[in-house]
């Protein structure tokens, strides 16, 4: 099979007669929005996607157990898939997208992409997850939104110093603020630099990844949401790629799409069945859900509070014991498990977890009355390090400059709540506030 056939073959969708006339340009093409995700099982796949402006001629990506060798002897070659993706300002990208399958856990594989006519990046490295015991951690960042490459840049960057070899980066949706806009999303990639192509990344749809087409009144998915994400097909029919789970070691992370379930009555029952049967059935040790929009809400102005999602998730988080909830939107950092729990849990224990964070730069004040965390911070970009260390799980809270801002941990007890250790309370230690003080907890009442 020729080359120019082997591309015509994998093309999903497009026109072939344009495709075509673009092939002149195909030189030069270097690989750009290079991102690790998972649409598999992370100890045994590896999922990369990338883009160019043109057609590459022979697209490729290449893998092989790394060493301390610069040499190239088990070289394993991979065609992607490739997709032809247009803007609302009609511009043409290039998708492409393979998974490395049959990995071997707890390895670390050498990886490139590019055009074997064209330009290839680097060798990078990612690593499997252990299947055994071994400690590891992951990152959570809640909303980047607004001014992403002045404001986001600093937290992303700060966030992966603190932990290069983290197993994932999560973000809690509101990774740009319009969804179908390609130079917002230009600007979240330039901000993260190359951590993607290092560490993998989970996304979370927000309610900015959805957006108007032009001519639409109708919001939808982000046109480059499953363009450039490789991610499971194991959630509810339609919700493929927003709505999934990823077992990681020890973990199990649920991701769902609170917009699509404050869509409808009928669209929050087919998530909240689909997050039964996914916790039900649940082998894991530890279990992380994420999604956008928070269960309980304290953040003046609008948009504050979601009673239907709170009414139809919070009984299942309660029932199969969710561990940590991490969410976005509200823009600031929340930390809760006492207030509104419908379960009794002993002093000293918790229940889940909940959590808001913040990365970017737009912040909300709180209305006092509704504070619902135990721990607050306003005005300020954080990020967090998960790490889990068998039955124990550390969860640390960094301001953007690098401060323990909130600590504590889970420890796990047989046929029993979670011990619950905080280290660091508001009772005891100052909250970053609004400037001006406007709201401080000890005067709230
Ligand atoms: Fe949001």
């Amino acid at each position: 099979m020729t080359v120019l056939n082997r591309i015509a073959g994998q093309l999903t969708f497009g026109i072939i007669a344009l495709l075509w006339g673009n092939l002149a340009f195909a030189q030069g093409n270097y690989p750009k929005h290079v991102i690790l995700t998972w649409n598999q099982e992370p100890s045994r796949s590896q999922s990369v996607t990338w883009r160019t402006d043109s057609l590459a001629l022979a697209p490729l990506a290449q893998l092989a157990l790394a060493d301390d060798t610069p040499m190239n002897p088990d070289l394993k070659s991979v065609i992607p898939r490739v997709l032809q993706l247009k803007d609302v300002q009609n511009r043409e990208y290039y998708y492409y997208s393979v998974t490395f399958e049959d990995l071997l856990p707890g390895q670390t594989y050498r990886y490139r992409v590019g055009d074997e006519q064209g330009e290839w990046t680097g060798w990078n490295h990612f690593s499997t997850p252990d299947k055994g015991n071994e400690p590891y951690s992951f990152l959570y960042l809640g909303d980047i939104q607004n001014d992403i490459l002045n404001w986001g840049t600093r937290a992303m960057r700060a966030a992966y110093a603190k932990a290069p070899h983290a197993g994932f980066m999560l973000f809690a949706g509101d990774c740009v603020n319009d969804g179908h806009d390609a130079g917002q999303w230009n600007d979240w990639f330039r901000s993260l630099g190359h951590i993607p192509e290092v560490m993998p990344i989970v996304p979370v749809t927000g309610n900015h990844e959805y957006d108007d087409l032009p001519g639409s009144e109708e919001s939808t998915l982000s046109l480059f949401w499953n363009a450039q994400f490789e991610l499971p097909q194991n959630g509810p029919k339609g919700l493929e790629e927003s709505v999934f789970y990823v077992d990681y070691q020890s973990m199990r992370l649920v991701v769902l799409n609170t917009m699509m379930a404050l869509n409808s009555e009928e669209d929050l029952k087919i998530q909240t069945d689909w997050l039964e049967s996914v916790l039900k059935d649940n082998p894991q040790k530890w279990t992380v859900v994420s999604y956008h929009h928070p269960l309980f809400s304290a953040r003046d102005g609008n948009h504050g509070d979601y009673p239907e999602l709170r009414a139809s998730w919070q009984p299942v988080f309660e029932k199969y014991k969710t561990d940590l909830v991490l969410q976005g939107h509200d823009h600031m950092y929340g930390r809760g498990s006492r207030q509104y729990q419908t379960i009794n849990v002993p002093q000293g224990q918790a229940g889940p977890v909940y959590l808001v964070s913040v990365a970017g730069p737009k912040m909300y004040g709180i209305v006092p009355e509704r504070r619902w965390m135990d721990r607050l911070g306003l005005n300020t970009q954080f990020y967090q390090q998960i790490t889990i260390d068998g039955g124990k799980l550390e969860f640390r809270t960094y301001t953007v400059m690098g401060e323990l801002y909130d600590s504590f941990d889970l420890v796990k007890q047989e046929n029993s709540y979670n011990r619950f250790l905080e280290h660091i309370s508001s009772d005891s230690h100052p909250e970053n506030l609004f400037p001006g003080g406007a709201y401080n907890r000890k005067n709230a009442k």
